[in-house]
């Protein structure tokens, strides 16, 4: 794709060049992990063109030496918050949502009953429609488990979608994919400026918590998970950071726990043995070792 072109009201500063694009690419990959291929210069324009608005800046040379900057470190979440690709859907990839049901969650309601705890973990959930249809799955299958101890870990690197995410309110285009009997039961309905909308109801909310977590940085959670969604999320990565985060999932998981990705990842091969692969991106930890696998993480 060639580079974006100025329109008549644009002046050139305005026009993210090359270069340009080289430094956005560079912060993105070295905060998030986020490799952005060069055919989204265009669509990267855009999106920052937005941030410049927001920070009173006349020119990407000055907004990126700002972000590159001591006093930078907010505007640079705000530029990754702008350049993370946010789409969800409630029970996207249903089959995971399926097997979370039939396959997993008996299991870990007794072991909930018989005193266990059980922690689910929906890593780079965007706007909360994974985790609440993960949380969804789980008050089908074992009613009482906010009196339990059962939760649901929703993690993203991005404050803003995040802060949307704990609100748990959607639309009516958002909610289609939430059957009837299911929305009746976890959502009450409002409607504002003529517009219908749901929220997600206390029962839901309550075995959800939201936290913010980069996965290219140190993970400070000590819990280990018996389910963990990444879904896509890695896509955006290298092959070189995804290869980082096979072994630390590994070791947040105990033997039998259950993996799943997104419709277009995949544990590449030196990795594979860590996980055995149970379906289309699904996958439960094998007891071979991550130790020999681990890099050092980024701090
Ligand atoms: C396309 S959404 C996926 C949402 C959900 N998992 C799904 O499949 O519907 C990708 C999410 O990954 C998050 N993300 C990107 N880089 C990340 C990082 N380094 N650490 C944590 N989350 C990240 C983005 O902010 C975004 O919300």
């Amino acid at each position: 794709m060639s580079s974006p072109r100025a329109t008549p009201s644009q002046d050139r500063a305005q026009v993210l060049d090359t270069a340009g694009f080289a430094r956005v690419s560079l912060i993105a990959e070295r905060e998030a992990g986020l490799t952005i291929p060069t055919a989204k210069q265009a669509m990267v324009q855009s999106r920052l063109s937005r941030r410049l608005a927001a920070t009173g800046m006349t020119d990407f040379a000055s907004y990126l030496s700002y972000v590159e900057g001591r006093d930078g470190v907010e505007e640079r979440a705000n530029m990754i918050s702008a350049l993370t690709t946010n789409v969800s859907s409630f029970f996207r990839e249903n089959h995971h949502f399926e097997t979370l049901r039939e396959k997993i969650l008996p299991g870990l309601a007794e072991r909930a009953r018989a005193g266990g705890r059980i922690r689910l973990w929906s890593a780079g959930c965007s706007s909360g429609q994974e985790p609440y249809s993960i949380a969804m799955c789980v008050l089908e299958v074992i009613r009482d488990a906010a009196r339990l101890d059962f939760r649901i870990l929703a993690t993203d690197i991005d404050r803003a979608i995040l802060a949307q995410a704990k609100t748990g309110t959607y639309d009516e285009r958002q909610m289609s994919g939430v059957p009837k009997d299911l929305r009746d039961k976890h959502f009450k309905e409002a409607s504002a400026k003529g517009h219908a909308s749901w929220t997600a109801n206390d029962g839901l909310r309550s075995i959800v918590t939201f936290r913010q977590l980069n996965l290219i940085e140190p993970w400070p959670m000590s819990a280990q998970f018996d389910v963990v969604f990444c879904r896509n999320v890695v896509i955006y990565f290298s092959e070189e950071t995804q290869m980082t985060l096979w072994p630390r999932f590994a070791k947040v998981m105990p033997k039998d726990a259950w993996f799943f990705l997104g419709h277009s990842e995949r544990i590449q091969s030196i990795a594979a043995p860590l996980f055995e692969t149970r379906g289309v991106t699904s996958y439960q930890r094998s007891s071979a070792s991550a130790e020999r696998l681990s890099q050092p993480e980024r701090t």
